[in-house]
């Protein structure tokens, strides 16, 4: 299946690690130039290269997206850079554990600034780009704990995460047919030094009972595996595809919409 992807441009937040380098790394495979994020120099560098060796022309930009003027260089020195811009993944995100009553407005402000925000911002600076070309399209990485209740100690996450989902939906509705907007819904994905890599490695008898409760296909997600699913959805194959979230979680999630 040709995707049509190739000699577009595409904006990758949060790329020097996990899901954003493997996103980053097959929409280089499908021809796409790509213009990444991190605030680790070292890290990017390194994941840039990566990248690069798939093909593609890759920027690399340190940056801490919730800077003010942050989203809306990335977006400037990309069209710069590239002429043109096709695709913003909105993918940098984070979580903070805490318990309702504990959390402050600095951790309201913190989240909602990274995983929320920072994607109102990089696609309100590329919105006007996008439209210059003929296929443009918008995805962002919300969590199954955007659709569906996470559980105590996550209002933050899942707060963030639906707020996501919900802004997609209106800007599919607002932004068609120049722009299609979509988002998807990661369950627990594993990928060498991320978060359930590591608790793997420090618990792996809890983690195992985990797996077996919680995920019906028995095990862990691949980071390739979401990004398989977000550059579909990035593609001219999926234009009747907006206002969509999609599920990559192997049947973890609960929600029946
Ligand atoms: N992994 C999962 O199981 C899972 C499940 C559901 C949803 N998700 C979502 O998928 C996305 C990626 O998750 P992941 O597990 O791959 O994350 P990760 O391993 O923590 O990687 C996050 C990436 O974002 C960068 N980053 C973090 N804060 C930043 C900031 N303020 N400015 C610029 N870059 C920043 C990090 O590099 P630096 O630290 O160097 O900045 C890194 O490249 C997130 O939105 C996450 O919520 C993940």
């Amino acid at each position: 299946m040709d995707l049509g992807l190739d000699g577009r441009t595409a904006i990758v937040t949060g790329a020097s690690r996990g899901i954003g380098k493997y996103i980053a790394l097959e929409l280089a495979r499908q021809g796409c130039n790509i213009a990444i994020c991190a605030r680790t120099a070292a890290d990017l560098e390194a994941a840039a290269d990566e990248v690069r060796a798939e093909g593609a022309e890759v920027l690399a930009l340190p940056m801490d997206v919730t800077e003010a003027g942050e989203p809306e260089r990335l977006v400037e020195d990309a069209y710069d850079r590239f002429g043109r811009i096709d695709t913003y993944v909105g993918n940098v995100g984070g979580n903070r554990r805490g318990d309702f009553e504990e959390l402050s407005d600095e951790d309201w402000e913190d989240l909602i600034n990274l995983n929320f925000m920072s994607h109102v911002r990089v696609s309100r600076a590329a919105i006007p780009y996008m439209r210059e070309g003929d296929a443009a399209s918008i995805c962002y990485i919300s969590s199954i704990f955007g659709r569906e209740l996470g559980g105590a100690g996550l209002s933050l996450y899942n707060t963030t995460k639906s707020a996501l989902i919900s802004v997609s939906k209106v800007m599919a509705q607002e932004l068609a047919p120049e722009i299609r907007v979509n988002s998807v819904a990661p369950g627990s994905i594993r990928f060498p030094g991320g978060s359930w890599d590591q608790r793997v490695k420090e618990t792996p008898d809890k983690m195992a009972q985990f797996v077996e409760e919680n995920l019906a296909i028995e095990r862990f997600g691949r980071a390739e595996e979401v990004a398989d699913a977000v550059t579909f959805l990035c593609s001219e194959r999926a234009s009747l595809v907006t206002g969509a979230c999609i599920n990559v979680d192997g049947g973890q999630s609960h929600s029946l919409i």
